[in-house]
């Protein structure tokens, strides 16, 4: 069991993952501007020098961990590198927000319990690429948004909070996906709030919050 109550004197200290637009990452910038999220972001590594989260975090004065994964020929060469990077700033968790790369125990083993993803459906339905699209087709009448923790296999680590959202009669493809985003606004915050005030109690697959 990992307790996570015991509190830190400094701020509490995340790195966001990220390859693509960054309205995750984004929204996590503005509610630790505002002081809501009870923490600093001190880190953006991305895989996408062109992907417009970079710029984001330019413009935000995050510093970024920018590389190519056809630089090395070993995914966990770039992920030694970051994980460098990761203990010389202090980070405390890793928040991953559309990070298009899969990660190997370098990453997952050193940072067990204290790696997040957000996922745009209810898993353990509709895991993997285009969560919203597969939600769409199949025709639920239930999705939602999914944070878990980071395990070694795809979307199936432990689940730490989840959100509702309904399809309803008028619902366009695209209006689900602006109330999945919408959804997930609201959901990842908060759970990166409940890490940093140590309110995260995990006990296998069973995530509690005090
Ligand atoms: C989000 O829908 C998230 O759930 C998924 O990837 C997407 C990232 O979007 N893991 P953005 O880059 O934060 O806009």
């Amino acid at each position: 069991m990992t307790d996570q109550s015991v509190g830190s004197r400094r701020p509490y200290r995340i790195a966001v993952f990220a390859s693509g637009q960054g309205s995750n990452f984004q929204t996590l910038i503005d509610a630790s501007r505002e002081g809501t999220l009870g923490a600093e972001i001190v880190l953006l590594v991305c895989n996408k020098p062109e992907a417009p989260v970079v710029e984001r975090a330019h413009r935000a004065g995050v510093d970024c961990f920018v590389f190519e994964r056809k630089a090395y020929s070993r995914r966990e060469d770039y992920e030694v590198e970051i994980a460098e990077e990761l203990e010389r700033r202090g980070v405390d968790l890793i928040v991953l927000a559309g990070y298009m790369l899969l990660l190997t125990p370098v990453l997952v083993d050193a940072y067990q319990g204290r790696m997040i993803n957000i996922h745009p459906s209810l898993l353990p339905s509709f895991p993997g690429k285009d969560a919203i699209g597969q939600a769409w087709s199949y025709g639920v009448k239930v999705t939602g948004v999914t944070v878990h923790l980071v395990d070694g296999g795809m979307d199936t680590g432990p689940v730490i909070a989840q959100k509702v959202v309904e399809i309803q009669q008028g619902d366009t493809r695209e209006s689900l996906e602006e109330k999945i985003h919408a959804a997930e606004r609201d959901l990842y915050p908060q759970v990166v709030g409940w890490f940093a005030g140590g309110k995260i109690r995990i006990d296998g697959r069973n995530i509690t919050i005090s």
